[in-house]
């Protein structure tokens, strides 16, 4: 007997969310009698939010902007990295226990992992700089430790929370160094840069904005934005200009929505199905 029931994502404001129009294609398209909904929650009703989710017919959540971090609390176990990430992006249900989990940072490997292979380039030869050290970047770091990339440089305009994910890198082999945007000497050396914030986003405090300037780099690193909205930013489109090879933040939307709809369903993910569903938004 197939599953049926509902998922939903956990986060205020969630209108503008693009995971219930993902996961609806994609449930609608195997047929599954399961719907996604859009779960608006204040901070005051998290507890009462929690609860709904034990109902039998809930099969599990997305969790966003700002909860994330704050719904840790609230769960009955921590699985992969979302401990050591301190953020749940997904939460299954087994046996009714709630179970948070990250599928933030493999979602983003995934894709990273089939853009350096084009470039025959494995992990073990990347030197990253990383920009930002917010919840994004966190996850993307531990991601990045975990799949063997030797040295991670995190950049961030606010150098203590640099600092504050190094040391918690620190379970890794990685060289991890930190910097601050004034006092980076160069960008020199580093093949694949990566803005993990918010920087060039639609609707966010800096859309026109770069997180660094990528035309002082003789040696072509690979330039991956995690901003999805526009598609193409500004800083990924002065990679194009410079004819710099770019990844932008849709196949890692994609991926991590795909590991959670496996999760959820035991399903295997129609990609394909998920990205033509926001072909329209983004
Ligand atoms: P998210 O969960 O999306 O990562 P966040 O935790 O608020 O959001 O982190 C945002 C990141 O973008 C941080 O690294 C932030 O730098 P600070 O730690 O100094 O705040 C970075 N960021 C946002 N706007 C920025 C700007 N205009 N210039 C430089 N860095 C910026």
């Amino acid at each position: 007997m197939s599953i049926s029931g509902r998922v939903g994502i956990i986060g205020f404001p969630v209108a503008h969310s693009l995971s219930p129009k993902i996961h609806n294609a994609a449930l609608q398209s195997l047929g599954l009698d399961i719907s996604y909904e859009l779960w608006k929650t204040s901070e005051e009703n998290l507890d009462q939010r929690i609860e709904m989710l034990r109902a039998p017919d809930i099969l599990g959540a997305n969790v966003t902007v700002p909860f994330k971090q704050k719904i840790i609390p609230f769960l009955d176990d921590l699985e992969g990295f979302a401990k050591e990430i301190g953020a749940v992006n997904t939460i299954i249900k087994r046996n009714g226990l709630l179970i948070g989990k990250n599928t933030d940072a493999e979602g983003f490997v995934i894709p990273l992992e089939k853009e350096l292979n084009k470039l025959q380039l494995d992990f073990s030869q990347v030197r990253t700089l990383l920009i930002g050290a917010g919840g994004a970047s966190r996850a993307i770091a531990f991601a990045l430790a975990k799949a063997g990339i030797p040295n991670i440089t995190i950049m961030n305009r606010t150098l203590e929370s640099a600092k504050e994910l190094a040391h918690s890198l620190s379970l890794f082999s990685a060289q991890i160094n930190v910097d601050a945007y004034a006092t980076i000497s160069s960008l020199e050396g580093f093949n694949c840069i990566i803005n993990a914030t918010s920087i060039g986003m639609t609707g966010g405090p800096n859309p026109n904005e770069q997180p660094c300037d990528l035309s002082d780099i003789s040696s072509p690193p690979l330039v991956v934005d995690i901003v999805y909205a526009p598609e193409e930013t500004l800083f990924l489109k002065s990679a194009r200009d410079l004819d710099f090879p770019r990844l932008g933040g849709i196949p890692m939307l994609i991926q991590q929505a795909a590991l959670s709809f496996e999760l959820w369903t035991g399903e295997k993910a129609p990609l394909n199905t998920m990205r033509s569903a926001i072909e329209d938004v983004v």
